[in-house]
């Protein structure tokens, strides 16, 4: 009987089959000085196949018929989940008291859309409902929150919206009182005004047909995702974002995110509370093209 916590020697070559292999299939990128991380956290999956070596878990990876589920079991695995609450609150209040005014100002149709891409366990999109809510201007319109990620464990989490103290580290006490219902549990219970706005599914960001489910947005929240891309898949991600977009849409990335060497499409827009990226509107970038200021 094999020990599942032994960890099974990893070498280069097979790293780097393997490495590729999950940079194809979902974007996260793993250098060689990461090698050891994929080693202790692939390990029990060898031995829990009954596999003798990483190359052995390899081909599983790629052939076997149950290639996909196990694939999905290596994003749950290996994919950074950290999120909160409120986070990055002057990015937020830009959004409340800048982003979501204009749009309700401009917009004739009444339908407002938002994707929290790569939302992990809900806290983001959540987090996003709360403030339309709080901003008191979409009561008559048809809102939708769509929060997506590619790992099922953390949908699942976000999908029942039950949180403890960790998830609320930077969230105003108040609106902790508004949006929580404490559960016998002693945990926090999203409550129904806000679940309700809120939908969530599966997307991997590479899957162009997955990304055809996603409906024109006008803002997409996509906060501390890309940053574990390698260049080309940040492009491809991004080119796709731009496609999802309505004119004179937002994209907002994570504090320590550009799109500087990925993208050249977007307008960078300073707003009182921070900067924004924004989809130019088509006779703007007509203008550009034209050479016209
Ligand atoms: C660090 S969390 C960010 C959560 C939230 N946006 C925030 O800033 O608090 C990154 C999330 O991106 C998801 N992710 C990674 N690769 C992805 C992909 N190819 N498609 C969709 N989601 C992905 C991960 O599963 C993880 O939940």
């Amino acid at each position: 009987m094999q020990n599942p916590d032994q960890i099974v020697e990893m070498s280069d070559e097979e790293f780097r089959a393997i490495r590729d292999y999950i940079n194809n299939q979902c974007g996260l990128y793993f250098d060689l000085p990461s090698k050891y991380l994929l080693e202790k956290r692939l390990s029990r999956r060898v031995h829990e196949h009954r596999l003798s070596s990483f190359k052995e878990y390899h081909y599983y990876l790629r052939y076997d018929k149950n290639s996909v589920d196990e694939l999905n079991k290596i994003t749950d695995i290996l994919t950074t989940n950290e999120t909160y609450f409120y986070r990055e609150a002057y990015q937020l209040l830009a959004f409340k008291d800048e982003i979501l005014p204009e749009i309700h100002a401009i917009k004739k149709d009444k339908k407002l859309t938002i994707w929290s891409a790569g939302c992990s366990t809900g806290e983001e999109p959540y987090t996003l409902a709360m403030l339309i809510i709080l901003s008191n201007l979409f009561s008559d319109w048809r809102v939708e929150v769509v929060g997506s990620d590619i790992s099922q464990r953390v949908l699942h989490a976000a999908r029942r919206g039950i949180y403890s103290d960790s998830s609320f580290r930077t969230m105003p006490e108040e609106y902790k009182n508004r949006f929580f219902t404490k559960g016998d549990d002693g945990k926090f219970h999203v409550i129904d005004e806000v679940k309700e706005m809120v939908t969530f599914g599966k997307v991997n960001l590479l899957d162009s047909k997955m990304l055809n489910l996603i409906p024109s947005i006008d803002i997409i929240f996509c906060r501390n995702v890309i940053i574990y891309f390698d260049l080309e898949t940040k492009k491809k991600v991004v080119e796709n974002f731009y496609e999802k977009l309505n004119d004179a849409g937002y994209l907002l990335l994570g504090h320590s995110e550009s799109l500087m060497s990925i993208s050249t499409s977007f307008k960078l827009k300073h707003l009182k509370n921070d900067m924004v990226y924004q989809k130019p509107l088509i006779e703007d970038s007509l203008k550009v093209l034209k050479g016209g200021d």
